[in-house]
C-alpha cells in the first residue's frame, strides 16, 4: 500500500529531537567528491545531524502561561490574554480586527457562518489544500468548486477561476499554499468584476506579503491556523483578520453563540452560531510565541532563497516559484517538483526514502483531492442530493478533473518550515543529497 506521510505527523516525527539554532553543526560531511556514496548505499550521512526543533520555547512561554493559570480567568470573555494576542495579531499584520478562534478550521468556519454561506452555494476552493478547506464548505452544505493548480508555484490557477464561476458563486478561497501567497491581483481582481468577496486561506501564510502587505488582509477576511505544526503555534488556535468593522461584528457573533461584542454597531442578528473562541492558555502561548516570528521569518527566507538557488542548478528539481508579486513568504514548506527524466528514472519514492537516509526529512504532499473517496462520495450524499439533485452531482463529480494538478501530485516534494530555520550549511547538505542521489541513481534503483 502506498504510504503518505501526513504534514503534521512528518513536522512533529522530524523536529522532536531537533537542535536549537543557536547551536553549530560540527559533523558536516563534505561529500562533493563523487566516489562518496548515498546513505541507502553504505555511505555516511549528508546531514548526520538533526534539524532544530519544534517549537522553540524558553522562560517567556512559561510566565505567561503562569500569568494566566494564576488570574483563574481562563476564559476569553472576562481574560486578558487573547484580546492582547488579538492587537498585536492586528500591530504586526496591519489589520484593523483580529478575532481568536480556537482552530483555522474554525477560523474559515467563522466566515462562512458570518458570510451565511448555505445550501444552494457555490464556493470556489483550489484542488491543492488541506482538507480543512473543502470541509468547512461542505459543513455548511455549499458545492465546493475545485480549481486546478499552477503546477510552477503549487497555488490555485487563478486563471482558471473565472471559468468555475455561476450565477450560484457566493465566494472564493484562495489559498496561500506552503505560506507562499496566491496570484492576488487576478483573484481580487475577478472578485471585485463578480461582485463575489475573497476569504483568504492564510492558514500556512504568517507574515507573508502581497506586494507589501501581509496576506490575510487583501480580501474581506484572511484565516489563519495556529496548530502545532504551524510557522505561529500555539497547539490549537487559530485567528480572522478584517478591515470591515460589520463583518468582523458578524464573526465575533458567530463564534460567541450569536452573542454581540458590547459596542457592536451593526444591526446584523445572527440566527446561527457555535462557541469557537480561543482559551486564555492559547492567548498567552500564542502572544510568548509572536515575539519570534519576525526573526523565525527572515531566517526562513534567507535559508530558502540560498537553497533554492542551489537546487535550481540541479537538472529536473524545480523549485515552487514565487509569484512577482510575492514580496515575502511565510515558506510553511518548502516545496520542489521532482522529474525522474535527469534520474535515470529513479521513482519520486526511492528518491525520499534515499534523502531520508542522508538525514533529511521529506514527504511527497497532498493527494490529488478531487479523487479521494471522501470527495468523490459527496455525489452520492444524502443531503447533497436532496439540496441539489442527481444530475447536478454527477455534473459535479465529472468535471471534478485536475490534470495540472494530478502532475504536481506525482512530483512534488516537500521538506518543512523548521529545517530552514537551520544553518546556510544545512541547506548546503540538502543540495548535496540529493545530487547524491543523483550521481549513484542507477545503483539505487538496483539496491
Ligand atoms: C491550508 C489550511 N487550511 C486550513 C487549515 C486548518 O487549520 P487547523 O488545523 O488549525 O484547524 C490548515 C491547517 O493545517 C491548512 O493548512
Amino acid at each position: 500500500m502506498k504510504h503518505k506521510l501526513d504534514r503534521r505527523q512528518f513536522i512533529s516525527d522530524f523536529s522532536l529531537a531537533g537542535l536549537s539554532i543557536a547551536v553549530g553543526f560540527p559533523h558536516v560531511v563534505h561529500s562533493s567528491s563523487t566516489n562518496v556514496k548515498p546513505a541507502l548505499l553504505g555511505g555516511p550521512k549528508a546531514h548526520p545531524d538533526t534539524f532544530p526543533s519544534w517549537p522553540i520555547t524558553a522562560e517567556m512561554e512559561k510566565i505567561e502561561l503562569l500569568d494566566v493559570l494564576q488570574s483563574k480567568t481562563w476564559g476569553r470573555l472576562n481574560g486578558k490574554a487573547v484580546g492582547r494576542f488579538e492587537s498585536e495579531y492586528k500591530a504586526i499584520t496591519g489589520s484593523k480586527h483580529c478575532l481568536g478562534v480556537s482552530s483555522g478550521t474554525n477560523a474559515l468556519y467563522t466566515a462562512l457562518g458570518a458570510m451565511d454561506i448555505g445550501p444552494g452555494d457555490e464556493v470556489v476552493i483550489p484542488v491543492y489544500t488541506f482538507v480543512a478547506t473543502y470541509n468547512v464548505v461542505v459543513l455548511n452544505y455549499a458545492l465546493p468548486i475545485l480549481v486546478d493548480t499552477d503546477i510552477e508555484t503549487f497555488q490555485i490557477d487563478a486563471t482558471k477561476i473565472e471559468s468555475s464561476i455561476t450565477p450560484r458563486s457566493k465566494l472564493i478561497v484562495p489559498v496561500h499554499i506552503g505560506g507562499s501567497p496566491a496570484d492576488l491581483d487576478t483573484i481580487l481582481k475577478i472578485g471585485k468584476e463578480h461582485g463575489i468577496p475573497i476569504l483568504e486561506d492564510a492558514c500556512q501564510a504568517h507574515m507573508a506579503e502581497w506586494r507589501g502587505k501581509k496576506v490575510g488582509t487583501l480580501g474581506l477576511a484572511g484565516a489563519f491556523s495556529f496548530q502545532s505544526s504551524k510557522n505561529l503555534n500555539c497547539g490549537e488556535g487559530g485567528a480572522l483578520l478584517t478591515d470591515d468593522e460589520h463583518f468582523a461584528e458578524r464573526c465575533y457573533n458567530f463564534h460567541n453563540q450569536g452573542r454581540q461584542a458590547a459596542n457592536t454597531n451593526d444591526p446584523f442578528t445572527p440566527t446561527r452560531a457555535s462557541n469557537l473562541r480561543m482559551t486564555e492558555f492559547q492567548g498567552s502561548i500564542l502572544l510568548a510565541q509572536m515575539a519570534r516570528l519576525t526573526d523565525q521569518t527572515r531566517r526562513r527566507s534567507e535559508n530558502a532563497a540560498y537553497l533554492t538557488k542551489l537546487l535550481s542548478e540541479i537538472p529536473c528539481i524545480y523549485p515552487a516559484r514565487l509569484y512577482e508579486g510575492v514580496t515575502e513568504s511565510a515558506y510553511h514548506l518548502y516545496m520542489f517538483r521532482y522529474d525522474k527524466e535527469a534520474f535515470e528514472h529513479l521513482d519520486r519514492a526511492k528518491l525520499m526514502e534515499a534523502l531520508r537516509a542522508e538525514g533529511i526529512p521529506c514527504s511527497g504532499g497532498y493527494n490529488a483531492m478531487n479523487k479521494e473517496k471522501y470527495v468523490t462520495d459527496l455525489s452520492k450524499n444524502k443531503h447533497y442530493l436532496n439540496i441539489y439533485g442527481e444530475k447536478t452531482m454527477q455534473d459535479w463529480l465529472e468535471k471534478n478533473h485536475c490534470p495540472q494538478n494530478d502532475q504536481l501530485c506525482e512530483q512534488a516534494v516537500w521538506l518543512t518550515q523548521t529545517m530552514l530555520l537551520g544553518s546556510k550549511k544545512e541547506m548546503e547538505q540538502i543540495a548535496e543529497a540529493i545530487l547524491k542521489i543523483k550521481r549513484y541513481a542507477r545503483d539505487l534503483i538496483k539496491a
